[in-house]
């Protein structure tokens, strides 16, 4: 059976750089620097300028990213594009891509709503359809704008300072005739603890789905319950990705770079800690991103390659944990 491989990678941030000072000015939000750097990582993040779009930051890293594998747009059969922040509640992004790359193409274009997992998620789908014979070369996007949808008030602290806009992009193929590719993936989801991060309004569960009353509440801002979600992260994230090893018949002392979801500094600490993985080999870009979402591992992977430490043959653990719940891992022989 054929392999898949990723054959290219391409990140885009908007120019609009917003520093821990800069969140801190805001006397409402009652934050500091000190506490943002101390509890989460975090530095910086970007947030998009007013009529910047999530296709917008999905066309520059898609571009970057078909380039880098050395294609043209016309050479992708397929999109799958995940997001928790689609541009419109419909249709999907993947149409609004569709038409900006492949205009005059009609390919197929999916969206996965699958938040910080949906990376992952989309990896392994493009995975089976690429083993399948399906399709040939599929582009994937993440692409998330977190900043429109932030509450920058005392109520709000929590997520506000977590949250950064971004894409990233990978195009997959098959793998050239003996190399292994993608080893295995797990894909897991916990819906009872859907309510512990989400966001209610609007929503078609009501009626109507948005109201002055929900607006006046500040009901469509996300919640979340951060000690809830940090806990559940590390030991899905650590489990998950021992599913994976396992799976694959390899053992952590082998993997040569752990490509972790950016949520906190300190989580991704536990993660490689309660794994046995060395610091240096983990890429974190936490510091001056924040938390993209399902942009977040492309991103990470476009560091990892720019850093020198993402190499041919290397083995490359995935893994990432979200709202939903959801969490996944894939492990890949790059
Ligand atoms: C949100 C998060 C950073 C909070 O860190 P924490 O160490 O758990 O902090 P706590 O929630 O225990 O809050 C500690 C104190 O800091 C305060 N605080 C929360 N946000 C703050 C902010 N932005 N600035 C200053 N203080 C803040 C709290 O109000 C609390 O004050 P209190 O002790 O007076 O009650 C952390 O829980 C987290 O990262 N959770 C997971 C986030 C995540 O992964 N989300 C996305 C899913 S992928």
């Amino acid at each position: 059976m054929r392999q898949t491989r990723i054959l290219g990678v391409g990140m885009y941030l908007p120019e609009r750089e917003v520093t821990n000072q800069e969140l801190e000015a805001i006397k409402e939000l009652e934050t500091s620097d000190e506490w943002i750097r101390q509890r989460t990582g975090i530095l910086s993040r970007r947030f998009v300028s007013e009529g910047e779009s999530g296709t917008d930051l999905a066309v520059h890293a898609s571009r970057e990213a078909i380039d880098n594998a050395g294609l043209s747009p016309d050479d992708i059969d397929f999109v799958i594009y995940a997001t928790l922040s689609p541009d419109y509640f419909f249709p999907g992004n993947g149409c609004f891509l569709q038409d900006r790359l492949f205009a005059d193409r009609t390919i197929g274009a999916m969206d996965v709503r699958n938040q910080c997992s949906g990376f992952i998620y989309s990896l392994a789908m493009a995975d089976s359809l690429i083993k399948s014979g399906q399709y040939e070369r599929i582009l994937i996007v993440g692409s998330e704008i977190h900043s429109t949808a932030l509450n920058f008030t005392f109520s709000g602290r929590d997520l506000s300072v977590l949250f950064g806009d971004g894409a990233g992009a990978v195009v997959v193929g098959p793998a050239p005739n003996g190399h292994p590719g993608i080893l295995a993936s797990a894909l897991h989801s916990e819906g009872k603890y859907a309510k512990e991060l989400w966001t209610e309004y609007p929503a078609s569960a009501h009626h109507p789905r948005i109201s002055h009353e929900s607006l006046d509440q500040g009901r469509h801002y996300p919640q979340m319950n951060g000690r809830m979600v940090f806990k559940h992260a590390i030991t899905r994230m650590v489990e998950v990705s021992h599913q994976v090893l396992a799976e694959a018949g390899k053992a952590v002392a082998e993997v040569d770079l752990l490509l972790p979801h950016q949520a906190n500094m300190r989580i991704n600490q536990m993660v490689a800690s309660q794994l046995g993985i060395p610091e240096e080999k983990v890429v974190n870009t936490i510091a001056w991103t924040g938390n993209t979402t399902a942009a977040t591992i492309p991103i990470c992977m476009h560091e990892a390659l720019k850093q020198g430490k993402l190499k041919e043959n290397d083995l490359v653990l995935l893994t990432a944990f979200g709202a939903g719940f959801t969490w996944a891992a894939s492990l890949l022989h790059w």
